[in-house]
């Protein structure tokens, strides 16, 4: 059994997808890793691979937007998880707009907030990205069950791990 694996294996959190632009340029990911983490005042961090494409639009970026999907949006959890934005334009294949800051949101998730990056806290292998939220948008507790890791196991990332 690898390390840790008797407790990582138990934890099934809400997948995000994390949009980020600066200098002209788009990119987004599938996260996992991901939670709030302050009350007063809000603020919310955001794990993300330093390997991805990601992350190198990121860290030029002044604001990120996060996106809950609903279960049934696996086809979006493919793109963004599944593939690279160095193969494919994952934009011209969703629904989005722009917001705050020039954030990218895309239009069919559960709940979204776009967050001014606060900090970027080195982590290992993923950078934390703390977000204090701007604007933000959903269906509230209206909607329905939310895509998880369960749900998102089996799609193989789209950007290499190392
Ligand atoms: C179930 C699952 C969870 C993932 N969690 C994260 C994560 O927390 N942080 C991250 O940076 N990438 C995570 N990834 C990997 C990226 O979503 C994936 O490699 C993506 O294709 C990167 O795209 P990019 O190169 O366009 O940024 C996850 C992928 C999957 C399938």
């Amino acid at each position: 059994m690898a390390v840790m694996d008797v407790f990582l294996d138990r934890l099934d959190p809400d997948m995000c997808v994390v949009t980020a632009a600066a200098g002209g340029e788009r990119a987004g990911c599938l996260v996992g890793f991901s939670s709030q983490c302050s009350i007063r005042p809000v603020r919310y961090v955001v794990w993300i691979s330093d390997v991805n494409r990601t992350f190198r639009v990121a860290r030029l970026a002044d604001v990120l937007a996060v996106h809950l999907l609903a279960r049934d949006r696996r086809g979006t959890a493919e793109l963004f998880g599944g593939r690279s934005g160095d193969d494919v334009d994952k934009f011209r294949r969703v629904r989005w707009r722009e917001a705050y800051g020039g954030a990218a949101v895309l239009e069919d998730a559960e709940a979204w907030f776009v967050g001014r990056v606060l900090e970027r806290i080195a982590g290992g292998d993923h950078v934390g990205f703390v977000l204090e939220p701007v604007e933000w948008g959903g269906h509230g507790k209206t909607g329905g069950p939310l895509l998880r890791l369960a749900d998102a196991r089996t799609i193989a990332p789209g950007h290499p791990v190392d």
